[in-house]
């Protein structure tokens, strides 16, 4: 019968030429197959990258930048443009979107609920919004993949709806802490189980009415405070998240860019449920924690020169930029402009003659994703560069201290991790075997290091950087970067 009721719906919607109606049943079918034909093959959504259990990148050593290129749209941006989009009344277009597997797995977590998106075709994405109180129940779990964004928004504001929802995701994401979310959010009167230790998957029980309430973060955390301040959209009265250092403030900026009120006072941000979000137009710039990956490269490759073209430089994202200049990076911010309520740069690199530096503690929130890419920039400046205060990289897509002090060591760099850092010396860097962990930003680092390194690196588990970086080969060979999937040179 409910097939039949579907049918005389779409019949009716042919004869009343009634396109929308259309367009949403045919997109949901075919992302439907694809997505089931994925899961059941227990693969995730980029498929290119996905094909081997263990996708080993073979970096060559040596090389030298040059060109100019756009990296990738801006991940945390992408992501919060399909979850504001969905929410919104009306439709939103979005030019510039990341079609990297994360802010994919956050598009589909939105389909399942019943908002119909078309794209991305071409970083092209609309999205008719169903407003705040829109979404449908999934008719199962929601699948997040490798990504903790998608998960902690998500849960703040799939704490306020009606309906119950299971959040899982795959070996990586499974052992991020969610507690950082889960107590405040129940603190505000959410029902929500985790796995043990509060890690996925996280159940969140439908029609609790949330209360608003002021919040001290712990740690300096952007999707913490996102996740609060989507909740208090819908939780009674104010929603404040005091911050103990300033961290990504794509949320309020774009709740802005939605029409919907947020008052940011210091390292306190606001908002009060009530309001709507209207829908609006999003261009999303270049992710500066992709281009990071270059500019380091730029950097340490003797002879190189490279443009980055329309990076985001948001003042809470910059961090790299300050600490490779104060190594000593020859940097240059061209074309400075504001897009859509963010500030966007063509950013020049030269190589330089780097040198080790005591990090800023101040710069370590702003850094936080590029610090693995730094400490390639560390192995080749001159003396000692150190790390404090950065203890949250232990709990990112992999043990970030950790891991990178491995593969820094089996490349014959003097690297010793501390519980919150690192301390590393600069000198020669060897060929060898690293292992990423499924590090996104852990595989693209090492790929980076070939350019000084004296023999090959082979870096093992690289699939995820589709997570973040679906063509990361296709540019890094474009600048000179000697780096290809193994047997595909
Ligand atoms: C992000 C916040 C940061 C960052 C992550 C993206 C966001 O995480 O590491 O890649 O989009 O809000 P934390 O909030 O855990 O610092």
């Amino acid at each position: 019968d409910d097939f039949r009721d579907d049918l005389d719906a779409l019949r009716n919607a042919v004869d009343t030429q009634d396109g929308h109606h259309l367009l949403g049943v045919f997109t949901r079918a075919r992302v439907a197959r694809e997505h089931f034909s994925k899961i059941l093959a227990r693969r995730a959504y980029v498929d290119a990258m996905h094909d081997n259990n263990d996708l080993i990148f073979l970096a060559q050593p040596g090389g030298r930048l040059s060109g100019r290129i756009r990296v990738p749209g801006d991940k945390s941006i992408s992501h919060r443009s399909i979850m504001l989009g969905s929410l919104a009344e009306g439709t939103t277009e979005v030019e510039g979107f990341l079609e990297g597997e994360d802010a994919l797995a956050t598009l589909q977590a939105f389909r399942d609920m019943g908002v119909v998106i078309e794209g991305p075709q071409h970083g092209r994405v609309t999205i008719h919004g169903v407003g705040l109180h829109g979404l449908q129940p999934p008719p199962g779990p929601l699948y997040l993949g490798n990504s903790g964004t998608s998960m902690r928004l998500l849960s703040g504001l799939l704490a306020a709806q009606t309906f119950d929802t299971t959040l899982t995701g795959d070996a990586s994401l499974s052992k991020r802490p969610m507690n950082r979310v889960a107590k405040p959010l129940r603190e505000m009167g959410a029902v929500i189980e985790t796995a043990a230790e509060g890690r996925p998957p996280m159940v969140i029980r439908g029609g609790q009415q949330l209360r608003g309430m002021s919040y001290e973060m712990p740690m300096a955390s952007a999707q913490v405070k996102s996740c609060l301040l989507l909740a208090g959209l819908y939780a009674a009265g104010q929603t404040s998240v005091t911050e103990p250092a300033p961290t990504r403030d794509h949320t309020e900026r774009m709740l802005r860019g939605f029409g919907y009120p947020v008052a940011v006072d210091g390292n306190v941000a606001t908002v009060e449920s009530g309001h709507k979000l209207s829908a609006t137009h999003i261009e999303v710039p270049a992710d500066i924690s992709s281009a990071a990956f270059f500019l380091v490269a730029g950097s340490i490759a003797e002879g190189s020169e490279l443009l980055l073209e329309h990076v985001g430089i948001n003042p809470t994202r910059t961090g790299v930029i300050d600490i490779l200049k104060l190594m000593g990076g020859d940097l240059t911010l061209e074309n400075q402009r504001e897009v859509g309520g963010e500030p966007v740069a063509d950013i020049r690199v030269r190589s330089a003659k780097l040198k080790g530096i005591e990090i800023p503690q101040e710069l370590v929130p702003l850094a936080i994703d590029e610090f693995p890419v730094l400490f390639v920039a560390a192995a080749c400046a001159e003396g000692r560069t150190i790390l404090r205060g950065a203890e949250e990289l232990r709990v990112k897509e992999s043990d970030r201290i950790q891991v990178m002090a491995d593969g820094l060591v089996a490349l014959g760099v003097k690297a010793e991790p501390t519980p919150d850092g690192i301390i590393i010396d600069g000198g020669p860097i060897g060929g060898g075997e690293v292992n990423s962990h499924g590090d996104h930003r852990i595989a693209m680092s090492f790929s980076v290091a070939s350019l000084r390194a004296s023999g090959a690196i082979r870096i093992h588990d690289c699939a995820n950087v589709a997570t973040s970086f679906p063509n990361f080969l296709g540019l890094a060979a474009q600048v000179g970067i000697r780096v290809s999937e193994e047997g595909k040179a």
